[in-house]
């Protein structure tokens, strides 16, 4: 068929077939990484005007195939285990070019509009949460937990019989929202964004554990109240990006109970450890919260911009976020409710839960990473990454240049560098150098993090290509960077 515009269109056999290679190629991540060594002539490449006419789809594809593709992000390396990130696998890959090309927005009568609710359930079923949880899909963790704040703001408010999403917030009223110093700071912007003020995000100290202290949330608790101030949500983490700590979520349901809080679990990254035995009672009380936010993008390893915000009670949701009726959409679709076409009805209203209107179908990628390995696959994939976290810590333990900074609960074990001859504060540049060199190297790839006073390197096991050699690889390419720094440069 021929349409009156320049851009493509039913060339995508074609146009997939002419940079495939180029993607298999990179993702088998062989050679340098030369992609930020490079970057100067790369983005020579790029760097030009707007072209007046345009140059055709081979053109585009000819440099996406030898100059876009080679110089992208390698965060899918088997030896890259840096903050909470990996790159999608296939399924969730191709899943996502479906949608893109065949689901292009996630409403109306459509197979990609009803994935949305089948991988809801499906992950509600595989992470033991109740059938009745509704969530909805959204673009990462930022979003998910900004969505489920948004929520306990709406139930918080709605308590002094004021409606915040019409009327916003009442004057004169101090809230808070309490959780550990190790919380994400992605949960002090929602509170920014929310209008409650990132201020309020009350940091509660943590036990040696990394874990929130539940008497010195008490106690705050108390002297805020005797001031006034309120209580607007408890926020657990299952997961905390720094050491991997779980939270106590069933004393926190108590804690929250108790005063009358919204029970927040920040799952984004650490809920799918409930599927390693060995660790699923740290998750007991998830049951009693009123809100998840969960990343499949993260462990699932779902391509980026999948976040999924989880509610008991999804109204509370729609109160906070409905959009308003609006006389382009009202009475556009079926007025007799008969189905006759796929826009006679907008399908699972997820756009009425959410930050988006327009946006793209989402649950296909989880649909189709479970579909593909199973609960079997998924749990699988966390014991092996627990377990290789275990792994580092006894190869840390057992060395004697190397030292466990916070042991391994879940996925992530921090350790570093320490030949028990310098003081902290030149271990911590010492350490700072292995990691720059890790990452020029690019064979082993973790991130760092600072736990008290200790630079410690970080590796976060999320990523389904990872081997073990990758693990212990790590651990003696530390070893043998330190050896080599310190005896270069003894003090
Ligand atoms: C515990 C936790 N919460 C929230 C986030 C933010 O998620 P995103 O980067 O998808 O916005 C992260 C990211 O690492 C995280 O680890």
């Amino acid at each position: 068929m021929a349409y009156p515009d320049d851009a493509s269109f039913g060339d995508l056999t074609s146009a997939l077939s002419a940079i495939s290679e180029s993607l298999d190629q990179f993702n088998r991540f062989e050679g340098p990484d030369d992609a930020g060594r490079n970057r100067e002539s790369w983005r020579k490449v790029l760097d030009v005007p707007l072209p007046d006419a345009g140059l055709g789809l081979d053109a585009v594809l000819e440099e996406l195939r030898s100059v876009v593709i080679p110089n992208g992000l390698r965060n899918g390396h088997p030896g890259f285990n840096g903050w909470v990130t990996t790159a999608p696998t296939t399924s969730g890959t191709a899943a996502a070019l479906a949608s893109t090309v065949a689901g292009s927005q996630r409403f109306w009568v459509q197979a990609f509009n009803y994935l949305e609710t089948v991988s809801l359930k499906w992950l509600n079923e595989l992470l033991g949460f109740p059938d009745s949880w509704q969530g909805t899909y959204c673009s990462g963790g930022s979003s998910a937990n900004l969505i489920t704040l948004g929520a306990a703001r709406q139930w918080a408010v709605e308590q002094m019989g004021v409606d915040p999403s019409m009327t916003g917030m009442p004057e004169g009223v101090r809230w808070r929202i309490y959780a550990s110093s190790e919380v994400h700071h992605v949960i002090n912007r929602a509170a920014a964004i929310l209008g409650i003020g990132r201020r309020s995000v009350t940091p509660i100290p943590v036990t040696d554990a990394f874990t929130i202290d539940v008497g010195a949330l008490k106690e705050q608790l108390k002297s805020d109240a005797s001031r006034g101030i309120r209580p607007m949500a408890i926020v657990a983490t299952a997961g905390t990006v720094n050491t991997g700590a779980i939270d106590p979520i069933n004393e926190l349901a108590d804690v929250a109970e108790e005063v009358g809080a919204w029970l927040h679990v920040d799952g984004a990254y650490g809920m799918f450890g409930i599927l390693d035995d060995r660790v699923a009672d740290l998750y007991t009380g998830v049951l009693r919260a009123d809100s998840v936010a969960l990343d499949p993008h993260k462990w699932l390893a779902a391509p980026v911009g999948n976040g999924v915000a989880i509610v008991r009670d999804r109204g509370i949701m729609g109160r906070a976020f409905t959009l308003e009726p609006a006389s382009y959409l009202e009475g556009s679709a079926s007025q007799d409710g008969r189905i006759e076409s796929p826009f006679d009805d907008f399908g699972e209203m997820y756009h009425e839960f959410n930050l988006d209107q327009s946006a793209p179908s989402r649950g296909v990628q989880v649909w189709a990473i479970l579909k593909e390995i199973g609960k079997e696959g998924m749990t699988a994939r966390v014991v092996r990454h627990n377990s290789y976290a275990r792994h580092l810590e006894k190869l840390a333990d057992d060395h004697e240049r190397l030292e466990v900074v916070s042991k391994a609960v879940i996925s992530i074990c921090c350790f570093r560098y320490n030949n028990g001859q310098l003081e902290n504060a030149r271990l911590n540049e010492l350490n700072a150098e292995i990691a720059a060199h890790l990452r020029a190297d690019g064979s082993f790839v973790p991130s760092t993090t600072v736990v008290g006073d200790v630079f410690a390197i970080r590796p976060c096991y999320i990523n389904p290509r990872t081997r073990l050699e990758d693990v212990e690889g790590l651990a003696n390419r530390v070893v043998e960077l330190g050896d080599k720094i310190t005896a270069s440069s003894p003090h």
